[in-house]
């Protein structure tokens, strides 16, 4: 089980000075970056980490959809799953910004990148082994990137919430069955769901 992150002194390095650069710079952002940064959001990402542990399954590139500022779940899929490169397709430029100050140390060694392509509207041009989407309940449903890349092959992990009490939760979902629905999955290899201390019931689908 992964129930902690490792924080390095690089990462107390890159945290700190992106906590402070946040505050000062773009004040703006740092609300979103303390409801980033609560329990639940580690909850849900280390019972990612832990079922992709489980699952053994080769995941050396991928791709993150949404991935905000990804300050837990990089260190995650690098220091724990052993991925080599982490690309963060995410629309927001502060979430952007504020993700490679984070994951600096990653993004210096070639290990980390952001892209602002719309990935719902545009082919994703690279090949992923994994593609992750922890906020399934502010996009369409997945099996739209089916459509626009026939050819792919990744395998997806999927997170979403029946939560619908926030404006821009636009498509959530009562089950993972449903979840795993919005994505045509064909062979699912993991499916469960888990009520986190926020209170939120937080559904979870790995599969193809
Ligand atoms: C509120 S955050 C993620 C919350 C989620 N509970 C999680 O832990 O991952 C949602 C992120 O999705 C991004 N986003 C929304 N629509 C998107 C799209 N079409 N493509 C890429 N990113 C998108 C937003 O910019 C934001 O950074």
């Amino acid at each position: 089980m992964v129930d902690y992150i490792k924080y390095t002194s690089e990462m107390a390095n890159d945290w700190s000075k992106t906590w402070y650069d946040t505050k000062f710079e773009r004040p703006w952002a740092f609300k979103r970056l303390l409801d980033s940064s609560t329990s639940s959001q580690m909850q849900s990402k280390l019972w990612l980490t832990t079922e992709l542990q489980k699952l053994n399954l080769y995941h050396k590139k991928v791709a993150i959809i949404g991935g905000w500022f990804a300050h837990y779940i990089t260190p995650l899929l690098i220091d724990n799953l052993k991925v080599d490169l982490v690309h963060n397709y995410d629309i927001d430029e502060d979430a952007r910004l504020i993700s490679c100050e984070f994951n600096r140390r990653y993004k210096k060694g070639g290990k980390y990148k952001v892209y602002g392509k719309n990935v719902f509207i545009d082919p994703i041009e690279e090949h992923y082994d994994m593609i992750i989407n922890t906020a399934c309940e502010h996009m369409f449903p997945m099996k739209k990137i089916k459509e626009l890349n026939p050819a792919l092959d990744a395998i997806l992990v999927l997170q979403s919430t029946s939560e619908t009490k926030y404006d821009d939760h636009i498509n959530c979902v009562s089950s993972a069955e449903e979840l795993s629905e919005q994505a045509n999955l064909k062979e699912i290899y993991f499916s469960g769901s888990k009520v986190l201390h926020n209170g939120m019931t937080r559904f979870m689908v790995i599969g193809k």
